[in-house]
């Protein structure tokens, strides 16, 4: 009984040496990409760059209908778009205050991150994101992104100086 217990000893040493290493290993993966399939963080980084053409295309259609037309602001039309988005489940977008003096009460940040994406402009980020856990399992990016009065024509009717801070774009896409 003695002997077969000295017997089986050195053989249990490489692979407690294994198990060390495996720890290790372990420890240096940092922990959000622990257990997590890397076809997910695929997901996340294709629903970011899907957000970043969204923000990119927004931007310049606001600033070129605001640059050839007076009258009916680019904000209206942003709206009529973030309604048929929502409407069509491709994703949700609002256009937020981060003034304090909005042209449109209903355009106040109103849940937790909103607010916290205001807070985060106003103190000079200009990207702003949180991935939500949906109860199904699922996933949501929100992302916000910084919109200043980029020309004098939204400085002047917003009344504010040119670039200072007027808001932030805020998206609400699902991970898929
Ligand atoms: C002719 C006046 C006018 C111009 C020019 C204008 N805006 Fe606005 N803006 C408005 C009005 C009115 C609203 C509210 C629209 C609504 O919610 O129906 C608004 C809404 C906004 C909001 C949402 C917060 C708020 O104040 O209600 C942001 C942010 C914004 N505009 C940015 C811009 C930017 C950037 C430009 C220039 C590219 C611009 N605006 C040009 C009048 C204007």
């Amino acid at each position: 009984m003695r002997f077969a217990i000295r017997g089986a000893f050195p053989a249990l040493v490489p692979l407690a040496g294994l198990c060390l290493i495996g720890l290790a290993f372990a420890a240096a993966v940092p922990a959000p990409a622990r257990g997590q399939k890397p076809a997910e963080d695929d997901a996340l980084k294709r629903t970011r760059a899907q957000v970043k053409m969204l923000d990119d295309l927004f931007k310049v259609a606001v600033v070129d209908i605001t640059n050839r037309y007076d009258g009916p602001p680019a904000a209206k039309v942003a709206k009529t778009i973030f309604t048929a988005a929502k409407e069509k489940h491709y994703f949700d977008a609002r256009l937020l205050d981060a003034t304090g003096s909005p042209q449109n009460e209903a355009n106040v940040p109103v849940d937790d991150f909103e607010k916290s994406a205001a807070k985060a402009m106003i103190a000079g980020k200009t990207y702003f994101e949180q991935v939500v856990q949906t109860k199904d399992g699922g996933r949501r990016l929100r992302v916000a992104t910084v919109v200043p009065a980029v020309v004098q024509k939204c400085a002047k009717c917003h009344g504010v100086k040119q670039g200072d801070l007027l808001g932030f774009l805020s998206y609400d896409v699902q991970v898929q």
